[in-house]
């Protein structure tokens, strides 16, 4: 098939690169001439495992090409998927700005039949209005259909994910429009669920709050652990080993990041409240999530008593393992608190210290890797659970800090095995 891709941030390029492996020819188009440029060189800006490969492979096969043009890709195309970036206003509402903007852009170029599908997170009743736009600006009589095709790939796996998902949603109103989906996707050979459009929009971001609410549940049991001297690794098998509740997203630790579940949240929570629905349990799960920060900080102030003067140690910088991405990361929002009150910082991540470097500018040293981060410095924390920080030398680690002790924000480490080392070691709920 033919299809445009528009807008090629995380979703819609790792959804290019798939469709185009599936044997699609794929235009994908950006309004970043910069990207734009960089991506004909094959240069891909995001860490994503496996991603540069696949796309650099499609390219020399001629199944993906790259431009600004919306013009040239909607008329070569069949299907148009909406992939551009649905930022959070400051009340937590959906910016829309650019999809509508791309919405009216495809509208005025559209010279045949083409079905248009909003991949981007979208609040319900977006589908209408992008109906709405194309109707109210394309110029010919030609006929179309929208459609809404949520993505739940998570960045780190995204190709995965994409190429073997659990289901994939497509909410649609004609039988066309169903078939020609049905038909894009047969080769992933997974269950489809099929629905309205609004309902594929709402299962989005039900999704997405529901795994955001299981993490600050797990995160709230894990305080309790504490408390009551029992242990989060325990309580999180013996709960999610039934079938019912499920073992994935009850990892507890320093809360959840990234580009999709703070922004789905507040976007959930605004929809919810314009049709008179306070959704306070959303509510507690963002403050649960906010709270899990500073529990992070009173742990490294009771292990170091006072923090200013400090240096602190900082394994972990992106919002999770395998990505360059800090959008919204714990890691940074701990690291700056601890800045403001006023300890020397000392980080290593193995993706992101570029884009960190960009953002956190005073009092932190940058290191080349987590050696280096505990050299001198009063303690050592775990943000962000990469592999390469699961097996360390310890004696060696024990020997570079000031003082030999870890804070483990991801618990990644066995405590009894810590202490047996001679550290003083807590993690996130656990027994010592
Ligand atoms: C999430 C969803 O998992 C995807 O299905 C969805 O497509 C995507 O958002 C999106 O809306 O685009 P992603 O943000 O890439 O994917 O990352 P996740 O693996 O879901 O992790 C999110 C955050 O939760 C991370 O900060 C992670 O450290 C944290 N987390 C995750 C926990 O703290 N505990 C867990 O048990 C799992």
């Amino acid at each position: 098939m033919k299809i445009a891709i528009i807008g090629t941030g995380y979703v819609g390029l790792v959804t290019a690169a798939c469709f185009a492996d599936l044997g699609n020819r794929v235009y994908c188009v950006d309004s970043d001439r910069k990207k734009i440029t960089a991506l004909k060189k094959g240069n891909i800006i995001i860490y994503e495992p496996g991603l540069e490969e696949m796309v650099k492979r499609n390219m020399k096969e001629g199944r993906i090409s790259f431009s600004t043009s919306i013009k040239d890709s909607v008329r070569k195309s069949d299907i148009i998927f909406i992939c551009v970036g649905t930022p959070s206003k400051d009340n937590g509402e959906a910016d829309l700005l650019a999809l509508e903007d791309v919405s009216q852009e495809i509208a005025k170029n559209i010279n045949s039949y083409k079905l248009i599908v909003e991949k981007s997170t979208v609040p319900v009743e977006t589908g209408e209005w992008v109906k709405k736009t194309i109707n109210g600006f394309k110029n010919r009589r030609v006929k179309f259909d929208v459609a809404s095709n949520p993505e739940f790939l998570r960045e780190g796996t995204a190709i995965e994910d994409f190429m073997h998902p659990d289901r994939i949603v497509i909410g649609v109103e004609s039988a066309k429009a169903k078939k020609i989906l049905l038909d894009l996707y047969k080769p992933l050979n997974t269950p489809i669920v099929v629905t309205n459009i609004k309902s594929a929009e709402i299962i989005k971001h039900a999704s997405n709050s529901f795994l955001a609410t299981k993490i600050s549940f797990i995160n709230a049991i894990s305080t309790i652990c504490e408390k009551a001297g029992a242990d989060i690794e325990e309580v999180a098998k013996g709960i999610g080993l039934d079938k019912r509740i499920s073992r994935e997203f009850l990892k507890a630790g320093a809360g959840f990041g990234g580009s999709c579940f703070p922004k789905d949240l507040s976007a959930f929570i605004h929809i919810a409240e314009k049709m008179g629905y306070n959704f306070n349990l959303l509510h507690e799960v963002k403050r649960i999530n906010e709270e899990q920060k500073n529990i992070i900080i009173d742990k490294i102030s009771k292990l170091i008593w006072n923090i200013p003067g400090k240096t602190i140690g900082i394994l972990g910088l992106s919002f999770k393992p395998d990505t360059d991405d800090i959008r919204n990361a714990p890691a940074l929002d701990i690291v700056n608190r601890l800045i403001i009150q006023g300890a020397g910082i000392r980080a290593y991540d193995p993706k992101a210290m570029e884009k960190s470097k960009k953002v956190l500018k005073k009092n932190i040293t940058f290191c080349k890797d987590a050696y280096d981060a505990a050299k001198e410095s009063d303690c050592l924390v775990i943000l962000t659970e990469w592999n390469e920080f699961k097996e360390l030398d310890f004696k060696r680690l024990k020997k570079l800090l000031k003082q030999p002790v870890i804070i483990d924000g991801r618990n990644i480490y066995d405590p009894k095995m810590m202490k047996k080392l001679g550290f003083v070691y807590t993690g996130v709920g656990r027994k010592v």
